[in-house]
């Protein structure tokens, strides 16, 4: 990665903020890409980012963040006319309205239907399993905050490992990008746990290992 290059992160609500958050404290460049840049500037300048467009946050990064509703990742995906080989982290989940489930799932994910309008990305699947609270800053909880990584490509598997953990996360190898299907469902029990079942958004899920 160029040292200077900004990661583009595609939205400036509750991820996109949380994300930035904590790429800048990490002397990590930051431009937010969204439709109305006016409107999340003074967001931006209190975060230290820089703000855009998406073509203009696209154009200058080796690595951007889907951090909008599902609807736009899609939009986005195709609207860039080539991606020219840069990483797309997609951190989406395809929520159906009122949180009701996932509108797709199984046998496709987001981020599979993401990476097929996507010319020449390499997509990843990695941000999407915890609250945007806990991306701020994972290590703000009691034990590592668990985020899967999958992808396709090995090497955009290998450096969104890398910059997920740097962020804070017990970063882990989920394998090839198919495993969205279960990633997206597994960020869906997060969201029953958080409301329908009563837990909060203050938690995240963690890993254990067996001794010996
Ligand atoms: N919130 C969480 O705790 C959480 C956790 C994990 C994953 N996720 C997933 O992360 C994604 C973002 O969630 P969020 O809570 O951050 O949503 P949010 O707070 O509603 O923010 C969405 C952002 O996307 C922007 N946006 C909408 N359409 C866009 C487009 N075409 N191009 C560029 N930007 C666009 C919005 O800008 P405007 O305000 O101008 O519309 C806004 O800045 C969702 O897919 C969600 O399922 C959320």
């Amino acid at each position: 990665m160029i040292a200077s290059a900004p990661i583009a992160i595609l939205g400036a609500g509750n991820v996109g903020a949380a994300l930035a958050h904590n790429l800048v404290a990490l002397g990590e460049r930051v431009r937010f890409g969204v439709p109305e840049p006016e409107k999340y500037r003074d967001l931006a300048a209190s975060l230290s980012a820089e703000i855009g467009s998406v073509a203009d946050a696209v154009d200058g990064a080796e690595i951007g963040i889907l951090a909008v509703p599902y609807a736009a990742a899609l939009q986005i995906a195709g609207d860039i006319a080539d991606w020219n080989g840069r990483i797309l982290i997609d951190a989406t989940n395809p929520l159906a309205p009122r949180l009701a489930g996932l509108s797709i799932g199984t046998t496709t994910s987001a981020a599979e239907e993401i990476a097929a309008r996507a010319r020449n990305a390499r997509v990843a699947k990695c941000f999407n399993v915890t609250g945007a609270e806990n991306m701020a800053d994972p290590r703000a909880l009691d034990a590592g905050v668990f985020m899967p990584v999958a992808a396709d490509d090995a090497d955009a598997r290998a450096r969104t490992l890398a910059l997920a953990t740097r962020m804070g996360f017990d970063a882990v190898d989920a394998g090839p990008l198919s495993a969205a299907r279960y990633l997206e469902p597994f960020a869906m029990t997060w969201i029953h746990l958080a409301f329908a079942a009563g837990h909060g958004r203050a938690w995240a899920f963690s890993r254990t290992q067996r001794r010996g």
